[in-house]
């Protein structure tokens, strides 16, 4: 009998799945942890989630017997009032990741392909891998390892689908610019949804950072997707959107399952939108401890990317799992980030005591 799994499409053989940051209880599970063990691997909010979102949430907890709005009417509303577009622009994802997945199923299949940067955010990978469609990845920027937009121009193919761009980059934490993109935006067929992935953009400061919403309003190729997983602290409710054109959102709710997005992830949305206080607060400590961070990788001796994010890329004199292996027995969960970046990790950056904690880690596992 044929084994079950060669039932599947022949094009799963090429996926690799995921792999997400080590959660908390797992290292404690595994080696015994008994003291506080500290995340700094999957770019979530320090300070918790915006203390607004928690109090709709408590409220709320006595009403998930019921379906959620399949509409996401309020948030659509929002989320095209803080915008300026209409809400039949906005698609709610069961966090961005999901409408990354849609995108593909509803726009890719076997014969087209896709751009994206390699060593950018794996997911664009993993769909067109799902989808059988052919990657055209070329390398990040070699001055900076941000996304290269005018190497993701050259790789626009006759079929190609979409273009991914993670801006600033996953796990890079660095950017392109807004001349960089235009050039993209004004020369890319019209006819190749290109996607501006801006998961950190409250993070960034860069002058030159593109505006992409500029871009928006007079491409209608191109789309722009965001999170509410970092800066409104919401990741383990799971909720991102798309900002698109009316027919590419249309597409999107043909390949979506109904009720994609759980009730109290609308309303945490929905109330983190109007907490201007946490971001502000958030932004303010993440600038302040990167500068810590900064100064004290620099002491160590360690090269360090400037970051446009809530994480730092540090490169290690020796194969990154190593230090990896070590800073997790000390409590301290980083990512390392495999065969591209061998000797680095992404570090996501805490609050003054676990920085202070991380760097007293890191000097006696390199033994400074
Ligand atoms: C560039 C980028 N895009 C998308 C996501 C996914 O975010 P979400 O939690 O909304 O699925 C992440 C998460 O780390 C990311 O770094």
């Amino acid at each position: 009998m044929k084994k079950i799994h060669s039932l599947a499409k022949k094009c799963l053989e090429k996926v690799s799945p995921y792999k997400p940051g080590k959660p908390v209880e797992e290292l404690a599970r595994e080696m015994g942890i008994d003291f506080e063990i500290i995340k700094m691997a999957s770019n979530e909010n320090v300070l918790g989630p915006s203390k607004r979102a928690l109090k709709i949430l408590r409220k709320k907890l006595k009403d998930i017997n019921f379906y959620p709005d399949d509409n996401c009417f309020y948030l659509r509303k929002k989320l095209a009032e803080i915008h300026g577009v209409s809400m039949d622009e906005i698609f709610i994802g069961n966090g961005s990741v999901e409408i990354i997945y849609l995108l593909g199923f509803a726009f890719v299949s076997e014969k087209d392909s896709v751009a994206y940067c390699i060593g950018s955010f794996p997911m664009y990978k993993i769909i067109t891998d799902i989808m059988g469609a052919e990657s055209v990845a070329p390398p990040l920027k070699k001055e900076n390892k941000a996304v290269d937009p005018v190497a993701l121009f050259n790789s626009i193919k006759k079929n190609t689908k979409i273009v991914y761009m993670s801006n600033p980059n996953n796990p890079t934490g660095t950017h392109f610019t807004h001349e960089e993109a235009k050039y993209l935006v004004e020369n890319a067929p019209s006819d190749v949804l290109l996607v501006f992935d801006e998961a950190y953009n409250d993070f960034v400061d860069a002058e030159d950072f593109p505006d992409t919403f500029s871009f928006y309003k007079k491409y209608p190729n191109v789309c722009i997707l965001r999170t509410f997983s970092k800066v409104f602290g919401l990741a383990g409710l799971r909720i991102g959107y798309l900002i698109a054109r009316e027919d590419v959102v249309a597409t999107l709710h043909r390949v979506r399952y109904p009720f994609n997005v759980n009730s109290l992830a609308q309303y945490a949305a929905f109330y983190a939108l109007e907490d201007r206080e946490f971001i502000e607060k958030t932004v303010k400590l993440i600038n302040k401890e990167k500068k810590f961070l900064y100064r004290e990788l620099k002491k160590i001796g360690l090269f360090f990317l400037p970051s446009q994010t809530n994480f730092i890329y540090v490169e290690f004199p020796e194969e990154s799992k190593l230090i990896y292996d070590k800073l997790l027995r000390k409590g301290i969960i980083t990512r390392p980030l495999g065969n591209l970046f061998p000797n680095a990790l992404r570090i996501t950056v805490g609050n003054r005591k676990q920085n202070k904690y991380l760097i007293q880690c890191l000097r006696e596992v390199l033994k400074m």
